[in-house]
């Protein structure tokens, strides 16, 4: 049974013989000598128009309700579609309640959306975002796949945190309980060859945290394949509710050996999100319907411009005090040292640059152990990317390859060199300089569709105190 999809592509030929459609019913609309429908399949963002002569056919028929359809697909007389289905025979093969239905409302706001986030990929906007998050990540694979990384599958339950930021989730297993003592559970215990002989209260043998980033691991993997890359589930207990914050959500994260320039990294994500800006497809379009001219002027720049803007994170600072001092119109004054606030990183990409910008070299205590120290000894080598709208899309970064600074690094952030052995094993045989980025997918969605909040960018979202399903 071919889709919606396939029905109506281009060049699908008006065929004299039955075939058979299966969907749902989007509307219903009766006339006196003939019916319509609009089917739908979530293959596309249009649906298919089926026309009943035999207008008791569609007596049957209400919103939501699932059907097969025999009949003849023809060229369409009336406008609006390419092609109808001229129908023969109906099987409605699962009720709806049209009274009931929750989703065959007038006015669905985006909360009661949410509330029932099991139906919400019916609405025609929540398809969309589906279908594009599904060509996205092909668009990302086939950059990727061009550019010679291989596809990794790196663990979701892990030994460590990553970031460093205190927004793990800890995985206990049934024995484990919750009895065992915060304190132990403070520090992973040190990386032995038998942890489970002097942890026996650890399912793993040590205390085991959902990931919040897998770059690590793909450190790990670039030393052996070179060129790595991941689009994983990652997960952080952050309390913010910010339309740019999930608790589970998706990374894209490319890791790679020999480079020693933050600026290739900055390039290799520019080509990234270049590819994700140049995709086009109904779906896009369906979703940039509302949004106002001056987004679509920042997408058209973005486009074309090349490379996108380079600021260091002091001459970013430099700035934003200049505008500070002259029209204090933050409320947060900008101050070396500090992290930018996303009112800065807005004001950056929307005013200063009106563009995608990479604000690179942050200073050393605001990012984590991994990233390589610069030469001044205050900055590191390191990038976030700001867009126009959102803020940070992504984080990246040279990783520390000499042995002795790591060291440094790992003691300044009072983190336990045992348990790192394994990562700075990856210094002591053959360490080559390298480095990577992560990009939040929710993040790159919401902002390549203009869909507002990141929670309407994954199907079920998952946030501090909701979790429906
Ligand atoms: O800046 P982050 O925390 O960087 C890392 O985790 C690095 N280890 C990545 C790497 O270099 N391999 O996260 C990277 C990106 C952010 O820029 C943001 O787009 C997204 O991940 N992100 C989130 N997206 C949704 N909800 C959250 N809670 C997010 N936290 C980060
Ligand atoms: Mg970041």
């Amino acid at each position: 049974t071919p889709t919606v999809r396939q029905l109506l592509a281009p060049g699908t030929p008006s065929s004299p013989n039955s075939i058979q459609v299966n969907g749902w019913v989007k509307s219903v609309r009766r006339q006196k000598r003939v019916a319509f429908a609009v089917i739908t399949d979530g293959s596309s963002t249009e649906g298919l128009q089926a026309v009943f002569t035999d207008v008791a056919l569609a007596n049957d028929l209400a919103k939501g309700c699932a059907v097969r359809l025999t009949g003849v697909l023809a060229d369409s007389i009336g406008p609006g579609q390419a092609k109808e289905l001229q129908v023969q025979a109906v099987d409605v093969v699962g009720e709806c309640n049209p009274e009931e239905y929750p989703v065959n409302k007038r006015e669905m706001t985006v909360e009661y959306l949410r509330d029932h986030c099991h139906l919400r990929t019916r609405t025609d906007e929540m398809a969309a975002v589906m279908r594009l998050r599904d060509s996205m990540t092909r668009t990302m694979q086939d950059y990727f796949t061009n550019l010679g990384f291989t596809y990794a599958h790196t663990p979701l339950v892990v030994s460590n945190d990553c970031e460093d930021a205190g927004e793990t989730f800890r995985v206990l297993a049934p024995s484990e309980g919750i009895s065992a003592s915060p304190a132990k559970e403070a520090s992973p215990s040190p990386a032995t060859e038998r942890d489970d002989e002097k942890h026996p209260e650890h399912f793993f043998g040590r205390p085991a945290y959902l990931t919040v980033s897998s770059q690590l691991h793909l450190e790990a993997l670039a030393t052996s394949l070179s060129r790595v890359y991941t689009i994983s589930p990652c997960f952080r207990a952050e309390r913010s509710q910010t339309g740019r914050h999930l608790s589970e959500f998706w990374m894209l994260e490319a890791e790679w050996a020999f480079t020693n320039k933050v600026d290739d990294v900055c390039q290799v994500v520019e080509g990234a999100v270049r590819q994700a800006l140049l995709r086009g497809g109904t779906e896009l379009k369906l979703l940039r319907e509302t949004l106002p001219e001056e987004r679509l002027a920042v997408f058209e720049r973005a486009s074309a411009a090349q490379p996108w803007t380079r600021i260091t994170y002091t001459d970013a600072i430099r700035e934003l005090e200049k505008i500070q001092s002259t029209s204090k119109i933050f409320n947060y004054g900008p101050v070396w040292g500090q992290p930018l606030r996303s009112e800065h990183e807005r004001w950056i990409a929307e005013q200063i640059v009106q563009g995608p910008t990479f604000v690179t070299d942050y200073p050393v205590e605001l990012k984590p152990f991994y990233m390589r120290l610069n030469d001044d000894g205050k900055t590191v080598a390191c990038f976030d990317l700001l867009v126009p709208h959102l803020g940070e899309l992504v984080g990246g970064s040279l990783r520390e390859e000499r042995m002795l600074y790591l060291r440094k690094a790992l003691k300044r952030d009072q983190l336990d060199a045992a348990s790192y052995d394994w990562y700075l094993d990856l210094r002591r045989y053959g360490g080559a300089p390298h480095g990577g980025f992560g990009l939040g997918f929710e993040r790159l969605v919401s902002w390549i569709t203009g869909v507002e909040n990141v929670r309407e960018c994954i199907p079920m979202p998952r946030w501090a105190g909701r979790m429906l399903l």
